[in-house]
């Protein structure tokens, strides 16, 4: 009985496992490695100069040569890192509805498969904190029992935004009204606010108890998992110099490189064509 009656309509993201850009021939990597050692350079993305929402970033083939170093407590700048993507996105996205010109159903379907992303993004990243940082505060922070409670009941709001949100996309891809942009801007600016509450207050009240409470593997095994969450250019593209050779140090040597040759470029390419200015 109960296996067919609909328990919740949470929504269920398909999550992937690492920010990586795929496999590039391995034995090939070892012998580039060696040739980008010998001077930094900037990347095409540093081009992009003028353009009014790419962050230009000067990357440095000494980046692609980091190793990871071994750390004894957890590494809790990384979620930070990662919520930067996740208030950039927010934002610019809300920004993007509200810019798009009624009967543009072009760029309003360009618009919804972004926020698409960015809503399977932070519903990914919400179930690796149910399941893997809460249940281990519960266990051992248990003073601190109303605080990770504050952060479920945010979690739950959020996921209640995101469903409306959701929702709301057929309705404007169908004929990208003016009336429903209007109705989706709001609950995109609604949720925006709850979502700079949460990120705050674990960045503020939940990272220290982080760092007091679990081992730097098992925050290892949340930052894996997180990685996963968003693409590796997004959170590239927050990072200052220090953090962005800390994450690329995460990433497997075969999928560094991919990164260097195709996947920065490939990520240029894509927010680009989404960031770009509109003729209106
Ligand atoms: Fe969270």
């Amino acid at each position: 009985m109960a296996s067919t009656t609909k328990a919740h309509q949470r929504p269920e993201p398909r999550c992937s496992g690492g920010a990586g850009v795929g496999p590039a021939n391995r034995v090939f990597v070892s012998v580039v490695m060696v040739a980008f050692r010998s001077e930094g350079f900037t990347s095409p993305s540093a081009s992009a100069g003028g353009h009014p929402e790419l962050r230009v970033v000067k990357w440095r083939a000494s980046d692609m040569i980091e190793t990871a170093p071994v750390r004894t407590e957890p590494h809790t700048q990384e979620l930070v890192v990662i919520h930067r993507v996740f208030r950039r996105e927010a934002a610019l996205l809300s920004r993007f509805v509200t810019g798009c010109r009624p009967g543009d159903t072009a760029r309003a379907a360009q618009v919804a498969g972004a926020v698409r992303g960015y809503t399977g993004g932070l519903l990914c990243h919400h179930r690796v904190e149910d399941e893997l940082v809460w249940p281990l505060l519960r266990e051992r922070a248990r003073l601190y029992d109303e605080l990770v409670q504050r952060m479920e009941d945010q979690h739950g709001r959020l996921e209640k935004s995101l469903l409306t949100i959701g929702d709301l996309l057929p309705r404007w891809e169908l004929a990208a009204a003016g009336h429903v942009r209007d109705e989706l801007a709001e609950h995109l600016t609604e949720h925006r606010a709850l979502l700079v509450e949460h990120l705050d207050d674990e960045e503020e009240l939940i990272l220290p108890l982080v760092a007091e409470h679990l081992s730097a593997a098992e925050w290892d095994g949340v930052g894996r998992r997180a990685l996963g969450t968003t693409t590796l250019g997004a959170i590239l593209e927050e990072a200052g110099p220090d953090e962005r050779r800390h994450f690329l140090a995460k990433v497997p040597p075969a999928d560094r490189l991919g990164w260097w040759l195709i996947g920065r470029r490939q990520y240029q390419r894509q927010v680009s064509r989404l960031r770009e200015p509109q003729p209106w």
